[in-house]
């Protein structure tokens, strides 16, 4: 893999959108300048050639002889449509280079980030949402640099050599030729604003599409069991047609500032065309420098309408940069921060003194819980359901933190420990634990950092009394499992998740109801071969 710039997206936030994108293409801003150099160039060369032609009309032509320059016009001809090939070329793969880059380096950034957010962000925040933020407005800006930024260089010196070229030609004649500029700009700030919004309301929109089909691929055995297909197509069916709506909508926007601008710079075209024949037939000007206006002014032209276009299109990459900076904005769950890690292990010591939680602000879910746990020692937590065992337990691995009261390990407050030192210390089973669509192998080492001998997976599983079950599997360990572990039972995806957790070896076992679907007979074995692991 080549080794891409490296840069901390969080710096690329700015409450100016143009800044922010400016920053997170950190890195890219040589390449860029080159892919608008070389666009430049290849303009230079088509302008150039216009000049070539006056000339040749003017001085070869007009003279009614071929002489000896003949030749040299022609390989100027040929040379310059090679050079403007090589540079558009070379364009092209720079701006490539660039944006392709840059989006590379955000996708990775947003996924990594993504995984570093707390779990309450995660509680509130829609998956479909994040998914959309990650692909479709990723990809947003994937256009507006690849297109609309290069787009822009690219307009700008377009606009500029020929403006010189046409200046060099005749001055009135450059003159006439731009005099729609300004209501050509006016449309488009106006179409700007209204895209804007248009974007923003359709993207919202799709997010909710996607939460939509995200959940229902999920819940896809809930939908079956309980015969509700045409309720969820039928309201499938509503936020289509609202995005359907939304889009059309957008796609309005576009189709209407088209034809303005068409009219507008057609007019224009027409009038300066006009004016160079009359100055043609009153000897103002040559026939050459005629013919190399009428070549010119499309290219002059060209820019102001798509410089219009840009403006209008770069809206959406504005909205989907503000969509992703919100994400990048959440902070991270700082992982390592906190007093150095106790040399020489846990022994296990929990003390609870009136601890409190709440997940939202003034609805207590824990009350001044206090008890203690000493190493070694075996706790079991009973309670009606709702009542906070699992909201209790997820405290232990700072989940979530604590919000009253006091909370020691080993004597030190639990949230002077850094995040990871105890995540590695302490295993949880959770009450419903998720496999990922891996080999059961891959499931059972997942906890682990290092390689794994058979012998070792083997007695996790056999301890979690899985292994006979795996082995009777046609493929054994190398047995994939669906996703979220559906091929399973639920009974064998509970013993796999103890396996991992077994495997992972920790200091503090944490069992969510992780033996429920569990028979007796095979809970009170795998008890006895933890008393014997631990
Ligand atoms: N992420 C969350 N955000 C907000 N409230 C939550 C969240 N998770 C749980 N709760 C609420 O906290 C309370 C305790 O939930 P918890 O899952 O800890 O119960 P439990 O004792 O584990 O129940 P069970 O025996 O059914 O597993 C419940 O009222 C629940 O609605
Ligand atoms: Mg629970």
């Amino acid at each position: 893999m080549r080794q891409q710039p490296t840069f901390d997206l969080r710096n690329a936030i700015s409450n100016n959108r143009l800044v922010g994108l400016w920053r997170m293409s950190t890195g890219f801003h040589l390449t860029y300048l080159g892919a608008t150099l070389t666009l430049g160039l290849a303009a230079c060369c088509r302008t150039a050639s216009y000049l070539l032609l006056r000339h040749f009309i003017d001085h070869v032509l007009g003279q009614g002889r071929s002489d000896s320059t003949l030749p040299l016009i022609a390989l100027g001809f040929v040379g310059l449509a090679l050079f403007q090939g090589v540079f558009t070329f070379l364009s092209g793969r720079l701006a490539a280079q660039t944006a392709e880059g840059i989006v590379l380096r955000l996708r990775n950034y947003l996924f990594d980030h993504i995984q570093r957010l707390p779990f309450a962000y995660h509680d509130r925040t829609p998956t479909g949402e994040l998914i959309q933020r990650s692909t479709s407005d990723v990809d947003a800006l994937r256009r507006f640099f690849a297109d609309q930024a290069i787009g822009v260089g690219r307009i700008l010196l377009l606009f500029g050599v020929n403006l010189a070229a046409l200046l060099h030609l005749n001055w009135q004649l450059a003159v006439l030729s731009v005099v729609v500029m300004p209501p050509v700009v006016v449309m488009s700030v106006f179409f700007f604003r209204k895209v804007s919004k248009a974007y923003e309301a359709y993207q919202n929109q799709e997010a909710v599409l996607s939460t939509t089909l995200q959940e229902n691929l999920t819940g896809v055995r809930v939908v079956r069991a309980f015969a509700r297909q045409s309720y969820e197509r039928a309201k499938f069916e509503r936020d289509n047609w609202e995005r359907f709506r939304r889009g059309r909508r957008l796609l309005l926007m576009h189709s209407l500032y088209w034809p303005a601008s068409d009219v507008l710079c057609g007019a224009q075209m027409l009038v300066g065309l006009f004016a160079g024949a009359l100055m043609v037939m009153n000897g103002a000007i040559t026939v050459g420098t005629y013919v190399a206006y009428a070549g010119l002014v499309v290219w002059i032209i060209w820019p102001m309408r798509n410089l219009g276009r840009l403006i209008v299109q770069m809206s959406t990459g504005l909205v989907s940069y503000d969509r992703v900076a919100k994400v990048i904005r959440e902070e991270r769950e700082p992982l390592d921060e906190g007093a150095p890690e106790p040399t020489g292990g846990l022994r296990g010591e929990i003390v609870f003194r009136n601890v409190c939680f709440e997940y939202e602000a003034e609805i207590p879910v824990l009350k001044d819980v206090s008890f203690r746990c000493e190493p070694g020692q075996v706790v079991a937590l009973l309670g009606s359901t709702g009542s906070g065992k699992t909201t209790l337990v997820n405290l232990l691995p700072r989940f979530y933190e604590y919000t009253g009261g006091s909370l020691t390990l080993d004597g030190v407050e639990l949230r002077k420990y850094p995040r990871h030192f105890l995540r590695r210390q302490i295993g949880i089973v959770e009450q419903e634990p998720v496999l990922f669509s891996r080999t059961v192998r891959e499931n059972i080492v997942y906890g682990v950092g290092r390689d794994v001998c058979e012998a070792e997976i083997e007695s996790a599983a056999r301890a979690a009394a899985i292994h006979d079950a795996i082995a009777a599997f046609p493929d054994g360990y190398d047995t994939l499992v669906g996703e979220k572990g559906v091929t399973l039972s639920g009974g064998q995806k509970q013993r796999v998740a103890i396996a991992r957790i077994l495997l992972k070896d920790p200091r503090i076992l944490i069992l969510d109801d992780a033996t429920s679907s569990v028979d007796m007979e095979t809970e009170a074995a795998i008890r006895e071969a933890m008393k014997r692991l631990m």
